[in-house]
């Protein structure tokens, strides 16, 4: 059964299913240059279906978040190992920008992982993504390390994460 997470307007955000990998990784090779494998993407939905999410507009994929869980030194607690969620991809169709469906889905995923008792969200954004670095810094994400040539075109990541408190 499908369950809508979060309703935005016209644009209903729920988990992902096998059928929506096709138009996810679409959506992927049209707004990002980092792809993947279709293994990676269904890896991913196996492992963690509850944070890889699409939104849908009249039966369309407009947009998707996908994560994956790890284990590591904190990038909040000194000397802490902890469970992380780790935000592997989002992107929003450039048409339904700035409606609200970027920040739904990265809200939606941190529920997806805190259900899975992480105890941080991470990611990896370049310095110039001005857009995606004010989404995440407004839902409280910190920008902790610049990780040098960390894209293949040379251009250096924030890495910013979240702490989630139980
Ligand atoms: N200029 C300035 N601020 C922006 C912009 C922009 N163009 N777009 C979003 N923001 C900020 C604003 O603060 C906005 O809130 P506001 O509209 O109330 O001012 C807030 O982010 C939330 O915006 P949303 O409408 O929820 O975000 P949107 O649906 O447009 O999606 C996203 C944002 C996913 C970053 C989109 O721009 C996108 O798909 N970009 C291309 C792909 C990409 O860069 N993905 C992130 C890569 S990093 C990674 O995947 C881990
Ligand atoms: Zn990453």
């Amino acid at each position: 059964m499908q369950v809508i997470l979060r309703q935005i307007g016209e644009c209903s955000v729920r988990r992902a299913e096998p059928r929506d990998l096709i138009p996810v990784m679409e959506i992927n090779l049209k707004t990002l240059p980092e792809h993947y494998s279709d293994y990676f993407y269904e890896s991913l939905l196996a492992e963690l279906p509850e944070a890889f999410l699409v939104a849908e507009i009249s039966g369309k994929i407009v947009g998707y978040i996908m994560c994956k869980t790890e284990y590591g030194f904190s990038n909040f607690k000194k000397l802490g190992f902890v469970k992380k969620g780790h935000v592997v991809s989002i992107a929003v169709l450039h048409e339904h920008r700035r409606k609200g469906i970027g920040n739904a889905l990265v809200e939606e995923s941190m529920n997806g992982v805190k259900s899975k008792k992480c105890d941080e969200l991470y990611l990896e954004v370049r310095c110039s993504n001005n857009e995606a670095v004010t989404l995440y810094e407004k839902l409280g994400f910190f920008i902790k390390q610049r990780l040098k040539s960390y894209y293949r075109d040379g251009e250096d990541a924030y890495m910013m994460a979240i702490e989630f408190n139980y």
